[in-house]
């Protein structure tokens, strides 16, 4: 079976979170399922450089303002069709915003092109010799994929799929655009891509496609309800059975802790202590804290629960622990981390920036790794800190309540808790959870059996390789 995937950033190229990571995961994976997977990308800058010459397979003389061309060809062990727009793609900034910070205005187009071209792919796929038969849209910015497939004919043959990575991003578009994004005037309803008087393109990719799925079973849930469908629960309680929930894995060789070039590899507990005892040095913290050397990496968002996190930092120093923060986002939440940071440097450490190498590093030598979103599709941190033998102390939801086991005194007996869990968007909750983590750090046989209960948890993609092989299968029309 042949998919396409259609996606806005692909890791390690272009990554702005953990949808890069999962784009590049999955067609690896899923080959040991029988599913070959292609992914078609923005031609970024960086994406064409990485790519070099490629091979031409569709052209389009005038779409959304200029000529495009899709490219083919390989990058490390992927099979990327590279959509090169000059007028669309040759810019500086990231992937949606110029480098004051703000979208671009036309991501609307942007993103349309990326997707038109996605339902070309799919349907002359027999012409260029590579016709898939499912298509997977990656949120918003693939969203109209389904849309354009329908109004192209390829629907008739090819099965989509959308995967929802985060119902916050909406992919809002002025109603006025209906005909300038080539969208079907009969598709603006309730039941279609309106969405509260203006065009939705993540609805669209609900409305239109066979199957829609997020990115764990909890959050799929979740999105069921009004309290966190954001506005979008209503058609996914719709699409009934079509609607599920499959789990992130991580990719196993790049987060392995025994073989990562970033780090003081190590196996066994015993190592990790190498790692932590480089990481307080490069930090600059002091060596002799009594309580658990805590981390981040994150974009420093509200999704994220990072004001709760500020407000419960106080006690995690009371506590004697220490917290090192890497992340980036929101310009008061990088102000008030690095304004904790200046007055207590012996114990905070934050910096704000992207940085992969010093992410593992940061992950590898932490002693628990601190999650206290409000609202968590997957998430991939807790999954990483289960690995390396750093607790994750997690709010209840989305994929954090799918993969970390809550210490409790029965999941203690099993030797089955591999972290702590508290209630989400709570900041007394999150301080009761590093009293919680502090109590179990003061128990060093304890806490060591937990580490080692995460270590030995299934982090990787094999189990929803499967489910995605299924999935895809489901969708097809002709399978
Ligand atoms: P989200 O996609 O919502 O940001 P995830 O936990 O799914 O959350 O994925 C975040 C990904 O981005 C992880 O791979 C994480 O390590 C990485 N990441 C986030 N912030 C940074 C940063 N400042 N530097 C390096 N990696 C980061
Ligand atoms: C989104 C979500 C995150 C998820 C990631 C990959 O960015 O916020 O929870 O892990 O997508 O699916």
């Amino acid at each position: 079976m042949k998919v396409l995937s259609v996606a806005s950033e692909i890791a390690p190229l272009v990554k702005t979170g953990g949808l890069a990571d999962v784009v590049s995961a999955l067609p690896l994976a899923i080959g040991n399922h029988g599913v070959e997977m292609r992914t078609l990308v923005p031609g970024y800058p960086v994406i064409l450089d990485a790519l070099g010459k490629g091979k031409q397979v569709l052209t389009e003389g005038n779409l959304f303002g200029g000529p495009v061309q899709v490219l083919y060809g390989t990058v490390g062990d992927q099979q990327l069709y590279v959509l090169d727009a000059a007028h669309l793609f040759y810019r500086g900034g990231g992937p949606y915003a110029a480098p004051d910070g703000y979208d671009w205005w036309d991501n609307p187009e942007r993103f349309a092109a990326l997707s038109w071209m996605g339902a070309r792919l799919a349907n002359e796929g027999q012409i260029h010799g590579w016709k898939p038969d499912v298509v997977q849209a990656h949120d918003w910015q693939a969203g109209l994929t389904p849309v354009y497939m329908q109004r192209l004919g390829a629907s008739h043959s090819v099965g989509s799929v959308m995967t929802i990575h985060n119902i916050a991003f909406t992919g809002s578009a002025g109603a006025e655009m209906i005909h300038a994004l080539r969208l079907p005037l009969e598709g603006y309803n309730e039941g279609g891509f309106e969405f509260y008087g203006r065009i939705s393109m993540l609805k669209a990719g609900i409305a239109y496609s066979d199957r829609v799925n997020t990115v764990s079973p909890t959050y799929a849930q979740e999105l069921r309800t009004p309290a966190l469908g954001m506005g979008f629960d209503g058609i996914l309680r719709y699409k009934g059975a079509h609607f599920s929930g499959i789990l992130n894995g991580i990719d196993g060789d790049a987060w392995n802790p025994e073989t990562d070039e970033n780090i003081i590899s190590y196996k066994v507990l015993r190592g990790k202590a190498k790692a932590r005892a480089a990481l307080v040095a490069e930090m600059g913290l002091a060596e002799d804290a009594p309580g658990p050397l805590c981390v981040g990496v994150s974009r420093l968002t509200d999704q994220k629960g990072m004001d709760l996190l500020l407000g419960a930092l106080p006690r995690l120093l009371e506590r004697g622990g220490q917290f090192v923060l890497l992340g980036s986002g929101s310009p008061a939440f990088e102000a008030d981390f690095r304004a904790a940071a200046a007055r207590a440097p012996d114990r905070v450490a934050v910096h704000i920036g992207y940085d992969e190498a010093l992410a593992h590093r940061i992950i590898a030598g932490g002693d628990a790794i601190l999650i206290p979103s409000r609202f968590e599709p997957c998430g991939l941190t807790q999954l990483y800190g289960l690995r390396y033998g750093t607790v994750p102390v997690v709010a209840r939801t989305g994929g954090l309540a799918d993969t970390v086991i809550a210490s409790t005194f029965a999941t203690q007996r099993a030797k089955a808790a591999t972290g702590i869990v508290h209630v989400p968007g709570s900041l007394d909750a999150l301080k009761g959870a590093i009293d919680d983590l502090c109590d179990l750090w003061a128990q060093p046989r304890l806490y060591q059996q937990m580490q080692r209960n995460g270590m030995k948890f299934p982090v990787g993609w094999d189990s929803s390789a499967a489910d995605y092989a299924a999935l895809f299968r489901e969708a097809a029309r002709t399978l």
